[in-house]
């Protein structure tokens, strides 16, 4: 008689501990989800601190309530406190603000800029001292298409991806040698909060109903015609978290439905 086969049951990421800002919604939350089902204990950082908390209850993990743009969160010796343990630190918090250029308000791009570009280089710039001891890390930064390519309208968000690709291959430049790898993920449009929010700002701008966002301005790049689901990038992030990634530095994953390729 044959043998039922066995269930194996990969955790490649038992032992590791991860740390994802805005964990608590859309591809933060898929992700926190994707790297404990792989065996890491995560840490739930989000300034919507009872959802960072059901998140984290869901995968036996612990939540960090913060707003990163508090200056007093990320003073030196706190971050040292948080990002001291950590393996993989997944920089995935980020906002969205639409206006063209000359009506964009200053104070909006300055946010934009910190939580997308300063707050991820201060958390790196805590963590990294930590994994060259341990000889081992993985910075994962949630980038976008728009870290590779321009839509009108999103100056900030635009100029803050384009900053992190670049802060992204320093990274692994400096890590390489210490075991630290530090990659990008490019999603095209997630089925996320952020962009249900983003789609009766897209109808007035281009003066059209809010149905025809998704067919006329959102997707009209992708080869795909769909949104990227929030737990197909979670897997790739995790994917980029265990072993069989090691060799994979300074790189971008698009998972944009083809929207790069033009
Ligand atoms: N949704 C998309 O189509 C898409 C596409 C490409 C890239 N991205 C990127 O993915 C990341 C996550 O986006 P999402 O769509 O999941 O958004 P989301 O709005 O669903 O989640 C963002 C999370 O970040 C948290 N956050 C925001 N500001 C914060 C702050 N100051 N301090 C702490 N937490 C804060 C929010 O509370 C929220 O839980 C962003 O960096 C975004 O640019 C999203």
């Amino acid at each position: 008689m044959e043998k039922e086969p066995t269930m194996s049951v990969s955790l490649p990421l038992a032992g590791r501990r991860a740390l994802v800002t805005g964990g608590a919604s859309g591809i933060g939350a898929a992700t926190v989800r994707a790297l404990a089902q792989r065996g890491a204990q995560v840490v739930v950082a989000d300034r919507d601190g009872d959802a960072a908390a059901a998140v984290a209850a869901d995968v036996g993990g612990t939540a960090w309530a913060v707003d990163l743009l508090e200056p007093a969160a990320l003073e030196d010796r706190r971050l040292a406190d948080i990002l001291s343990p950590i393996d993989i630190l997944v920089n995935n918090a980020g906002v969205q603000s639409i206006s063209p250029i000359q009506d964009f308000d200053p104070a909006d791009f300055r946010r934009i800029i910190a939580l997308m570009l300063e707050v991820p280089f201060l958390l790196v710039r805590a963590a990294l001292p930590h994994m060259y001891a341990r000889g081992f890390g993985r910075v994962i930064n949630v980038s976008s298409v728009h870290g590779l390519r321009a839509s009108a309208y999103k100056s900030a968000y635009v100029a803050a991806k384009h900053g992190l690709e670049g802060f992204s291959k320093v990274t692994a430049l400096e890590g390489g040698p210490h075991g630290v790898t530090s990659n990008c993920v490019n999603p095209g449009y997630v089925r996320t909060p952020l962009v249900e929010r983003q789609i009766a700002d897209q109808a007035a701008l281009h003066g059209i109903a809010e149905s025809e966002v998704l067919s006329q301005v959102l997707l009209t790049e992708s080869a795909i015609k769909r949104l990227v689901e929030p737990a197909e990038v979670g897997s790739l992030v995790a994917w980029l978290a265990t072993d069989d990634a090691a060799m994979v530095t300074g790189a971008s994953y698009a998972m944009d439905g083809g929207w790069s390729a033009r």
